[in-house]
């Protein structure tokens, strides 16, 4: 049977429900060497922890927060960023894509990123911003969907060990 892959916007009562399998998600990204805001070690109940404030921010029409179920499971998330200043109300930003491992290179991101944009997109958004790590895998999956690559800031975050890396901008019109 081929694989099904379900794209689904969670509401605040799902991702509850879901909390494990995200954090399960986020916790395997690290593990993995993923600069995405965490230092190692970073514990399932730290995981957990941080869905828990991305859901108070979906509850209070801050951030929309994407699933993608592969058979059933929960393998993959992006979020969208609403809350920006007030001169910015046409703009978002997109957010913790991230691909369990045991389920990455099947396009599971290209499809999240896909639902990502139409979400916000009938959010009335017309604007997105992301960055990424320079030289990793989302990189070119950005660029392979569109994304215009602004530049790139030296030095901007840290890996999960402790090491630096650089940080690529790109924006996409709707
Ligand atoms: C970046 C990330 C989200 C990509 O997830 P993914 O689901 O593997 O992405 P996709 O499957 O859509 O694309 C990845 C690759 O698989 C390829 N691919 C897609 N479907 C495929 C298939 N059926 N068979 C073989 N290859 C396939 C794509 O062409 C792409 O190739 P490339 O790496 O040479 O560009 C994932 O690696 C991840 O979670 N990384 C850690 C967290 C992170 O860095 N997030 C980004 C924050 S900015």
């Amino acid at each position: 049977m081929p694989e099904q892959i379900e794209i689904r916007r969670l509401a605040p009562t799902d991702i509850q429900e879901q909390l494990d399998a995200l954090a399960g998600v986020l916790a395997d990204c690290v593990a993995g060497g993923a600069s995405v805001s965490y230092l190692a070690p970073f514990s399932h109940e730290e995981a957990r922890g941080a869905f828990k404030s991305f859901a108070a921010e979906v509850e209070q029409g801050r951030r929309l927060l994407l699933v993608a179920f592969s058979d059933g499971e929960l393998v993959g998330t992006v979020q969208v960023i609403l809350a920006l200043p007030p001169n910015q109300p046409h703009r978002a930003e997109i957010a913790k894509l991230l691909v369990h491992r045991s389920a990455r290179k099947r396009g599971i991101a290209q499809l999240l990123m896909e639902g990502a944009e139409a979400e916000a997109r009938a959010e009335g958004k017309t604007l997105l911003v992301l960055d990424a790590v320079t030289g990793d895998d989302a990189e070119r999956l950005y660029a392979r969907l569109g994304w215009t690559r602004v530049g790139v800031i030296p030095n901007y975050a840290l890996y999960p060990d402790g090491r630096l890396c650089d940080t690529t901008y790109f924006w996409k019109a709707l």
